[in-house]
């Protein structure tokens, strides 16, 4: 993270540039929800991708699963959420407005900014109540009791009510794990930052299964492999730490779990959790649905309940995290520039394919490399305005490479490739430039 960045400045290039809009912006906004434009969904993708590939695709230990968002009712009752997923709220009767009680120090006073809530003259809280923080809907024709359903609060619970699926079919067993990425809904009392804390969002978790005796073992080992995974993916090491939770602050199914906190512009937060969820989830669910949830070793006799190892974490506040370490000022020939030094692998567009001029053939020479690159790699082709408006308006959305059509090209067959952090500007035979970008790209060069 470069010392000019603030949240202010990430919003403004979200917009500006196509990462993220407002939800419902024509008719004034919906509460702190979010839509994901162009080069934002083409970031979050890669974000995702990257995960699944360090999770799934490079592992033989982790096995998928896409769960439904609505499970049956039962299950928020086993997995404790129904009694313990809760805030505690306080209401103000002079201002109508409400805040967590635990957080009156992060909130002003919507009459007085100057105070926290609860501070200022006409401030008049009430006793604070717990709250539960599910969204409910309800299923089939009619609304009633019976047809109350929940959004997920988190996807884990879909993976522990599929354990016992998964297991006799992946032919796996402990120590093994079932990965899961995809939408969690939370009606937070207060939302804040951005896309930091939203009411819908997408979380990428893993619920490690292990013999109960190597779980601290294992629990060790995915702090470690997490946190190597965010600075693999660029992140500053100085705006990375571990933080484990005080005893108080566990959640109700977690016997020890560590934060991997970023240091955002509004200071440490976490980005990732990191838990020791014991055999509580497996044990809950197997009481509630009277199946057995355990596992069978054949080959010793021995029968027990796994531990439960999980890495949670956000996708949409791991993109935050991961635009503002990006995020960079500097001056190029007596100009300001905006520049996002993602990660090439995070970058939404990879290479932008640039003629020099709109004339001599040069833009049918860049839309054949542009065809040659397409089916490998987003890319972008740009024939508008100058080529130094052309760069920037690249940089600022993090393409690491710009590709330009000059009039040598169409004499050699060679094009030149800037590089986004260096600003060298290589000459590559077009033949060669497939390979030239993916090297790059895979972390070869
Ligand atoms: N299954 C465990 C679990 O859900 P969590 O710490 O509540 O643990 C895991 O959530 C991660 O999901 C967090 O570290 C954060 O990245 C993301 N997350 C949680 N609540 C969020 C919210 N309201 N908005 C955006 N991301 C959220």
């Amino acid at each position: 993270m470069s010392d000019v960045v603030t949240m202010d400045k990430i919003v403004a290039l979200s917009k500006r540039r196509g990462f993220v809009f407002p939800t419902s912006e024509i008719y004034g906004g919906l509460g702190s929800t979010y839509d994901y434009g162009p080069y934002g969904v083409a970031l979050r993708r890669n974000v995702k991708d990257a995960w699944w590939h360090a999770m799934v695709i490079e592992r033989d230990d982790i096995v998928g699963l896409d769960s439904a968002i609505l499970q049956h009712p039962r299950t928020w009752e086993a997995s404790g959420h129904l009694e313990s997923f809760t805030d505690p709220l306080v209401d103000c009767r002079a201002c109508g407005q409400r805040f967590r009680a635990d957080q009156l120090e992060d909130n002003r006073c919507p009459q007085k900014p100057s105070v926290h809530p609860g501070e200022g003259p006409n401030c008049d809280l009430t006793e604070a109540r717990q709250f539960n923080l599910m969204l409910e809907t309800s299923l089939g024709p009619v609304r009633d009791e019976g047809s109350i359903v929940y959004l997920r609060p988190e996807t884990a619970q879909g993976i522990f009510a599929n354990f016992k699926n998964v297991l006799q079919t992946s032919r796996r067993k402990p120590p093994f794990g079932i990965a899961q990425i995809g939408k969690s809904f939370r009606n937070e009392i207060t939302t804040k930052q951005f896309i930091f804390r939203t009411r819908e969002f997408e979380q990428m978790e893993m619920e490690f299964f292990v013999p109960p005796p190597d779980a601290e073992k294992w629990f060790l080992y995915w702090l470690d492999a997490r946190e190597r995974w965010y600075l693999e993916l660029g992140l500053s090491e100085d705006h990375l730490r571990l933080r484990p939770h005080d005893p108080d602050e566990l959640s109700h199914y977690s016997t020890g779990t560590s934060d991997i906190e970023y240091l955002f512009p509004t200071g440490w937060q976490e980005l990732e959790g990191i838990a020791n969820r014991g055999d509580y989830d497996l044990r809950q669910h197997a009481q509630y649905s009277g199946e057995k949830l355990e596992y069978f070793d054949q080959a010793t006799g021995e029968r027990y309940v796994p531990y439960v190892v999980e890495p949670a974490a956000g996708v949409d506040r791991c993109m935050l995290a991961f635009l503002v370490d990006a995020y960079d000022e500097d001056e190029q020939e007596g100009e300001k520039r905006t520049v996002l030094r993602l990660h090439p692998r995070l970058a939404p567009v990879k290479a932008a394919i640039l003629p020099l001029v709109r004339k001599d053939g040069q833009p049918e020479l860049a839309h054949e490399v542009h065809d040659l690159l397409r089916p490998l790699m987003l890319t972008e082709y740009d024939e508008g305005g100058s080529i130094g408006r052309r760069y920037r308006r690249q940089d600022e959305i993090g393409t690491p490479w710009a590709v330009t059509i000059d009039h040598q090209s169409l004499e050699d067959r060679t094009v030149t490739v800037r590089d986004r952090d260096s600003l060298a500007q290589d000459r590559v035979a077009i033949d060669a430039l497939p390979g030239f970008l993916q090297d790059r790209l895979t972390g070869k060069e």
